[in-house]
């Protein structure tokens, strides 16, 4: 007798019902799987056997196949480990033959018959329910996750038994409530702008790039608090709607870095990278395709600090990304995209022993080395980064006796304010959200100048000597500035501040 149940594959961040057939052909007792699967998925033969067993549930005794179709689609990763346990009992008579066909079943077993948590469960009953089926088993440390998509049942399981027991009636089983997905309140502020005492030329810098979504670069020497401010950015940055909730969910859950009792990602992603991470660790890959950092900042922060350290490699391959706001990944089997629309925020010293242009503290490098180093970082990706600011050190005496910022949430407000003014601007454009996803059409559109700021735009052209380039990011930087004001009209003020924000030859 042929049997037949469902499952999901996850491909890149999308799911794909898979069917997993059984059926009995000649030979000694065994297992034979196939359908191009990986070598976790031949794992599963062990696991699958051992689980049964140890279920109490009896095991094929003749030589049994698993088709896993479709067949072109490679299977990776231990999800099939459940669908396969049943499919095997379904086979044999012990459950009936069609009472899942309106179901997908997903999960890894233990060797006692547990289900263990498995990733992609998100996407996984997202393709589910858009295929038509009505219910998903997922392992109960999963189901809240899954319980993310509507109109679909989610039965949670501890163990392989409790759903034979629930399908034979043994036991009942109660698929879990929705999600809860209204808005919550905004996450905590770990490192608040309240406690940075000075720098405020650096905190408004990031209060403009969190309100047009801005990339930073910030320049000065150790101990200037550059990594300290880096951090307060989350604080200040518009929270997410739930669209971008589930988008930045669905990458968590794929790449296995979702919380466990964390179904939905709620706080912008700050991710902060060591300069040693590996190509694929940055931009992601690997056997089995995970999400690397750069997907795992979608809808955040990339933080990048100590700029200069990271391989120039791995720099390059920042640029095809921030250009696309995705990352393709070839493989194999033909190429996948994962998302990656972050926000680059970057620290660097000045130089090697980071003192150079220091007002107190000489520099010891030479000149060829702090030139070395400064070129590191390539034009292309400089060309990318709206927002460059010196973060100059801040005497002690002067750090305690500074009274105390405003807070962040105070700051977060007007970012608010600002973003919705984008929202509205660009309700319609496709791939715009906020001001530095403009275009230079867009730029024409949003961005025309009274006549006092044609004429400060013409002298700073000819004096800083700008490029078309550095012209529409002091153009998109005052939009951002007029937005934060609450000025429909850009103002020679809001663009005189724009200027101040260019990237300054330290050389110069
Ligand atoms: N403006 C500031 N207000 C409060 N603490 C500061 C300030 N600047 C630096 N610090 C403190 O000094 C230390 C060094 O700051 P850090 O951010 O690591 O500097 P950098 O990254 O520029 O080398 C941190 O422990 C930070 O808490
Ligand atoms: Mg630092």
């Amino acid at each position: 007798m042929l049997a037949r149940v469902f499952s999901c594959a996850v491909v890149g961040l999308d799911g794909l019902v898979v069917e997993v057939e059984i059926d009995a052909i000649s030979g000694l007792p065994g297992v034979d799987i196939v359908g191009l699967p990986g070598k976790a998925i031949n794992e599963s033969r062990q696991r699958v056997q051992t689980a049964i067993k140890n279920s109490g549930l009896p095991f094929p005794r003749r030589r049994v196949v698993v088709n896993l179709a479709p067949a072109a689609l490679r299977k990776e990763g231990p999800a099939y480990d459940l669908p396969i346990a049943v499919g095997m009992l379904v086979h044999q008579g012990v459950l009936p033959l069609h009472a899942l066909d309106d179901a997908v079943l997903i999960g890894e077993l233990s060797l006692e018959g547990s289900l263990r948590h498995t990733r992609g469960i998100l996407p996984a009953a997202a393709a589910a329910r858009a295929a038509g089926f009505r219910r998903i088993f997922v392992p109960a440390a999963d189901a809240r996750e899954a319980a993310l998509i509507p109109d679909l049942e989610v039965y949670p399981l501890e163990t392989l038994r409790d759903l034979y027991d629930f399908l034979t009636g043994a036991r009942q089983l109660q698929p879990v409530p929705a999600t809860r997905m209204e808005a919550a309140s905004p996450p905590p502020v770990l490192t608040d702008f309240a406690d940075i005492r000075g720098q405020e030329h650096v905190k408004r810098a990031l209060e403009v790039a969190a309100a047009g979504g801005h990339n930073l670069l910030m320049i000065g020497p150790p101990g200037a608090g550059k990594t300290l401010l880096a951090r307060a950015l989350p604080g200040i940055l518009p929270q997410m709607t739930l669209e971008e909730a589930l988008d930045v969910t669905r990458v968590y859950s794929v790449a296995d870095q979702l919380p466990a009792d964390v179904p939905l990602v709620r706080a912008r992603p700050f991710r902060a990278p060591h300069h040693t991470i590996s190509h694929a660790g940055l931009v992601g890959g690997g056997n089995v395709p995970h999400p690397g950092e750069i997907s795992l900042a979608h809808h955040g922060v990339l933080f990048l600090d100590e700029l200069p350290e990271f391989s120039t490699r791995v720099l390059e391959v920042l640029r095809q990304p921030m250009e696309d706001k995705v990352v393709t990944i070839s493989r194999a089997q033909g190429t996948l995209t994962f998302p990656a629309n972050f926000m680059l925020v970057a620290a660097m010293n000045p130089c090697p022993c980071g003192y150079y242009g220091d007002p107190v503290r000489a520099c010891t490098c030479s000149m060829s080395a702090v030139t070395r180093y400064q070129k590191r970082i390539s034009g292309p990706l400089l060309d990318r980064i709206d927002i460059h600011i010196e973060v100059p050190r801040v005497a002690y005496e002067k750090l305690t006796g500074l009274q105390p910022g405003e807070p962040s949430a105070q700051v977060r407000q007007r970012v608010e304010q600002a973003r919705a003014r984008q929202r509205q601007r660009f309700a319609g454009i496709a791939g715009v959200h906020a001001n530095a996803d403009m275009r230079p059409a867009h730029i024409r559109q949003f961005c025309a100048l009274d006549s006092a700021g044609e004429t400060l735009m013409k002298a700073a052209m000819q004096q800083l000597q700008l490029s078309a380039r550095a012209y529409h990011r002091v153009l998109k930087l005052a939009r951002t500035i007029a937005d934060l004001a609450g000025s429909p009209q850009i103002e020679s003020v809001h663009l005189a501040e724009a200027l101040q924000y260019r990237p300054k030859d330290l050389l110069a």
